[in-house]
């Protein structure tokens, strides 16, 4: 575990709510996984969802509609005719308050439904009724997963234009393993700001982001790295992707869940990164450098381990290619300047000397802020000569502001923005 995890609980800038002022209708059935729908509710709940739970009657069988009201704080649909006698919600109001209809799980059953155009109770007359986008993630026996009947019955949902997420392979209720084991709700949550996203500023934009502290060996078990964490550009990376963009996040190692949606390249040394970040960038329209690349290399690293001998070691370190100067390209480029001190100066001239359109300015030497922490405290500064002090934020926070002022490049550049 990231020793810098625990930061979360101190006390420190508010978590945003990025679901804020949606709604989801979240359909859950009759899976052994049912419970996972459970957390997922809740979690969507406290990223500031209105989450209008809908439940098969088989998914009762598994937990109970006071689980998800109290993890809601909404009323939940388990009976379509006792809703539409009491006058309450209904299936067509529900599928057209919808910004996104999630079914997770979903059953082998449902899905047969839904590609039927069968609806035969409130979960199904709401997918049949909505014109929002439509998630599902399947949890199944690999069996019944992999039979044709469920191929084709996805195959055809695709068609239609739903949007699924796994099953992943993995363990299964059954002891087994193989395919058809419901996606993480990490994963599915991903997913729905990835839907959500589709039509945002960065909607077609290709940007790549980089990430993580390179590690440049001195022999087959020994590294120089630096304590990047990865958390900024893993930020950057997820909401470019809620903005619309394709992103390709190329990281060096980190211990972060890949963002969902984002192409990952993974490299380890500074000249693995160079090389990545040309071949992302040939077809790109921005570039975010949010990773720690090591200025230096150990000039010849060793082929077998050193062994340990009295006296000194002396290893001799040999330069390495400034990414953002040398790598080619007619695209947006922003850069981030870590500094200890005389911080805005210093920017200035990396912004001026790398030719950027924007450096992100970090003070690595402000409390809880920088390396390792959720939190940073940056100073955003453009070409044109804008200069942005952002207070203590969120690293989910400030990815958007620096995405803001990206947007603006872009623009600014010719590009068309929605
Ligand atoms: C213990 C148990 C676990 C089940 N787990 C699953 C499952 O993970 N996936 C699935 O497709 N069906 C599963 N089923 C079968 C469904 O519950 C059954 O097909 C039901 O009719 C689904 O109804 P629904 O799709 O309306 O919720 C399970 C059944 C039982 C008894």
């Amino acid at each position: 575990m990231d020793k810098n995890e625990g930061s979360q609980s101190k006390a420190g800038p508010e978590s945003p709510k990025p679901l804020e002022n949606k709604t989801i209708v979240l359909g859950i059935t009759g899976s052994i996984a049912a419970y996972k729908g459970a957390d997922l509710a809740s979690r969507l709940t406290q990223e500031g969802a209105v989450v209008e739970v809908v439940m098969t009657k088989e998914a009762q069988e598994f937990i109970t509609p006071v689980a998800l009201g109290a993890l809601t704080r909404r009323p939940v649909v388990s009976d379509m005719f006792h809703h539409a006698a009491s006058h309450q919600i209904t299936h067509v109001n529900l599928g057209q308050k919808a910004d996104i209809v999630v079914v997770a799980p979903a059953t082998a059953n449902i899905i047969a439904k839904l590609a039927a155009g069968i609806g035969d109770d409130e979960l199904t007359c709401t997918v049949l009724a909505t014109q929002s986008p439509v998630l599902i993630a399947p949890a199944m026996h690999a069996a019944m997963y992999l039979n044709r009947v469920t191929q084709d019955n996805i195959g055809r949902l695709k068609e239609r234009g739903v949007s699924f997420v796994g099953p992943v392979e993995g363990r299964l209720a059954s002891g087994h393993f193989g395919p058809g084991r419901f996606a993480e709700n990490t994963d599915i949550i991903g997913a729905i700001h990835q839907i959500l996203g589709r039509k945002g500023n960065l909607a077609g934009k290709r940007i790549v982001v980089t990430a993580g502290g390179t590690q440049e060996p001195i022999d087959p078990v020994r590294y120089i790295t630096n304590r990047s964490s990865g958390k900024m550009g893993f930020a950057i990376a997820a909401a470019a992707r809620d903005r619309g963009a394709e992103v390709t996040l190329v990281t060096a190692p980190v211990s972060l869940a890949a963002p969902y949606g984002v192409k990952i390249v993974r490299v380890n040394t500074a000249a693995e990164m160079f090389e990545a970040v040309a071949a992302a960038t040939a077809s790109a329209d921005g570039l975010i450098m949010a990773a720690a690349v090591a200025d230096y290399h150990v000039a010849s690293a060793a082929a077998n381990k050193i062994k340990r001998e009295r006296g000194t070691l002396t290893l001799e370190l040999a330069p390495n290619p400034d990414i953002l100067e040398s790598v080619k390209g007619d695209f947006a480029r922003v850069g981030f300047a870590a500094e200890s001190e005389n911080l805005i100066e210093n920017a200035r001239k990396k912004l001026e000397k790398k030719r950027l359109d924007l450096i992100v300015a970090n003070d690595i030497s402000a409390t809880d802020s920088g390396f390792g922490s959720d939190n940073n405290r940056v100073t955003l500064l453009s070409a044109g000569g804008k200069v942005e002090d952002l207070p203590l934020l969120p690293k989910s926070v400030v990815a958007d502001r620096i995405l803001d002022r990206l947007v603006s490049v872009l623009r600014e550049k010719g590009h068309s923005i929605h």
